[in-house]
């Protein structure tokens, strides 16, 4: 047995029951059309980095595409179903991402489950996402959907409770987490992007997380 598949071993029986499920490749089957796809939302609606409303800049740069998209200032966090640096409503959805959330948080156990809203994080080499719970959403019934794209990353899957150790998961272009149920609040954050060259995306991992918002 390879050293990997006992790490996929071990890590698969530590997630087992976290409401975690890591789905190893699941978006891979799209081939090259997301890419289209995404040049078409960040072309309408460019990637920018925001404020927290403590007054940093995130060091992901994002933008939206859906009926409403996620957005931070000083004023807050929010949804919003206009991109606040245009006026304009966020672009469509593309019926990639939609497909692919839907079938990822079906082979989850989500049924019916119907993005209206997907957050975009591109990283450069060192950016990162603090641990932080995604509940600006109005209904938690519905599952978060998180696509890993370019280069791999190590994300960061904590607790309930902030203090909880998070346990290390590598992520590589392709790979599709998905939780919800009584993890839908669990605590989440990427380490640092190590630097690195992916073959489509360059020196970039974009993330694309699918969600239920309004
Ligand atoms: C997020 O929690 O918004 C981003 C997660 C990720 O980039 O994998
Ligand atoms: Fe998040």
């Amino acid at each position: 047995m390879r050293t990997t598949d006992l790490f996929e071993d071990s890590l698969a029986d530590a997630l087992r029951g976290s409401g975690l499920t890591l789905l190893r490749g699941f978006a891979l089957p799209l081939g090259r059309a997301w890419l289209e796809d995404l040049e078409r939302v960040t072309n309408a609606a460019p990637f920018r980095h925001m404020m927290t409303p403590g007054g940093q800049r995130m060091s992901a740069a994002m933008t939206n595409c859906g009926t409403a998209g996620w957005v931070t200032d000083r004023t807050g966090y929010r949804y919003d179903r206009l991109d606040p640096d245009s006026g304009r409503p966020w672009p469509a959805m593309p019926d990639s991402f939609a497909t692919l959330a839907r079938r990822a948080a079906a082979e989850a156990g989500f049924e019916a489950f119907e993005p209206d809203a997907c957050l975009i994080n591109c990283y450069l080499p060192g950016a990162r996402m603090s641990l932080h719970r995604d509940r600006d959403e109005r209904d938690y019934a519905a599952p978060i959907v998180s696509v890993s794209l370019g280069l791999p990353a190590t994300f960061l899957w904590g607790g309930l409770e902030r203090v909880d150790r998070p346990r290390r998961i590598p992520l590589a272009h392709g790979d599709v987490v998905v939780w919800g149920g009584p993890a839908r609040l669990a605590f989440h954050g990427v380490a640092p992007l190590a630097d690195g060259c992916h073959e489509t995306l360059g020196r970039r991992r974009i993330n694309l997380t699918l969600r239920r918002a309004l």
